[in-house]
């Protein structure tokens, strides 16, 4: 049997942070210039990024972006190659991971299956010989904050997958760490216990005040959940941002496909406009330098159809209850538009006029 990962921590002598001047937030969490190499692999290249007391950030990126490599390199599972962990102002980047008041949540979470609920809740406590009582207490309070004090007395293989991380959850809880890393903790929930359990995440989080730090790749999980956005890209921080900036001021191509859907139209700048495949396109504000190559990033619902300078032909439309997702082909270029349910079928193969207002369209240069 896989003994579960013991998140056991010390709280090391905290010396009371200086009040953060002008309305700064006070920073929890720092890194700098953080990189790992695996033999040839760049795992992390050099990553600054400063993590605010009491946020809940989210790290987002594809499969190999270096999300995980992140947490471990926080919690000290793995030694950086270069660069420095700071928390609370201290260097830890060499602090073994019991000397670090963080808490970690894995997605393969394993519990003891002879034990009860609260006797997996309370393991660590117990190897650390706490009190009886203390033990007792700590876990009472961990199992009432996921919703689990009915279940104390229940085996893990008595409940659901969502009970089961809500335990994996209060054995990182019982500790009360200040920080809290979690690795694609709801990766294997059935889409409809995901957002229970992120609702829960957000609630834990207002409740212990704790700084979270959240990997997943789902997009949509990222928006809902977080403070803040870490978007990944080939061990790079690709954007960070609140899920609003993120949405509407992507920085470049790579943040606008990953962020949301979007349609994006490339081409060469010429003469103030986007010349491409469906046509000369307008660019809203001040034009880049003729010759630039880029594209246009248009969000489904800035799209209108029936009327403007495009044509297209609707390949498939998606219902989705409160809107119909339509998909139109422009020559080889995809186009994503957005109807509200109400409006009716379109038909699919018919020929559909299409356009949006300017600035709503978000010009960006194409990087490569
Ligand atoms: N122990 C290891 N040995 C060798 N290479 C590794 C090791 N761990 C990670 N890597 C490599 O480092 C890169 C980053 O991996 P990492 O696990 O951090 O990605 P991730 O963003 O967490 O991906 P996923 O979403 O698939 O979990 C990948 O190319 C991966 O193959
Ligand atoms: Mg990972």
């Amino acid at each position: 049997m896989r003994v579960p990962a013991d998140p056991i921590k010390t709280k090391g002598t905290s010396f009371a942070m200086p009040a953060a001047s002008n309305n700064a937030p006070e920073i929890k969490l720092q890194v700098q210039g953080l990189a790992k190499l695996y033999g040839q692999t760049i795992a992390l290249d050099h990553v600054d990024l400063d993590v605010r007391k009491g946020e809940l950030l989210t790290l987002l990126g594809p499969s190999g972006s270096g999300k995980t490599t992140l947490l471990q390199l926080i919690c000290g599972l793995q030694e950086p190659t270069s660069g420095t962990v700071i928390i609370d102002h201290k260097d830890q980047t060499h602090a073994p991971v019991n000397k670090r008041d963080i808490g970690v949540v894995f997605q393969n979470y394993a519990l003891f299956p002879h034990m009860t609920v609260a006797e997996n809740v309370g393991f660590a406590l117990k190897m650390r010989s706490l009190p009886k009582a203390e033990i007792n207490a700590k876990v009472a309070k961990a199992l009432e904050t996921v919703g689990l004090a009915h279940a104390s007395e229940r085996s893990p293989s008595q409940l659901s997958g969502g009970q089961q991380q809500r335990v994996a959850l209060a054995r990182c809880l019982v500790y009360d760490p200040a920080i809290i890393l979690m690795d694609e903790p709801l990766g294997a929930l059935d889409a409809k216990l995901r957002e229970v359990m992120q609702i829960e995440i957000k609630r834990i989080h207002r409740e212990t005040g704790a700084t979270i730090i959240f990997v997943t790749h789902d997009q949509q999980e990222a928006l809902a959940l977080s403070d803040r956005i870490c978007l990944m890209n080939n061990g790079k921080i690709a954007q960070l941002g609140t899920p609003r900036q993120m949405y509407d001021e992507p920085q470049n191509l790579f943040v606008a496909d990953f962020i949301g859907v979007s349609s994006i139209v490339r081409g060469m700048v010429k003469a103030g406009a986007l010349d491409t495949a469906i046509g000369t396109l307008p660019i809203a504000g001040e034009a880049p330098a003729d010759g630039t190559k880029g594209a246009l990033v248009i969000r489904p619902e800035a799209i209108r159809l029936g009327e403007g300078f495009c044509e297209g032909r609707v390949r498939e439309t998606v219902y989705g209850g409160s809107e119909l997702r339509v998909i139109i082909d422009a020559g080889k270029q995809e186009i994503i538009a957005r109807a509200p349910a109400q409006a009716g079928d379109i038909d699919v193969g018919s020929t559909v006029r299409f356009g949006w207002a300017p600035e709503a369209a978000r010009f960006l240069v194409d990087q490569g």
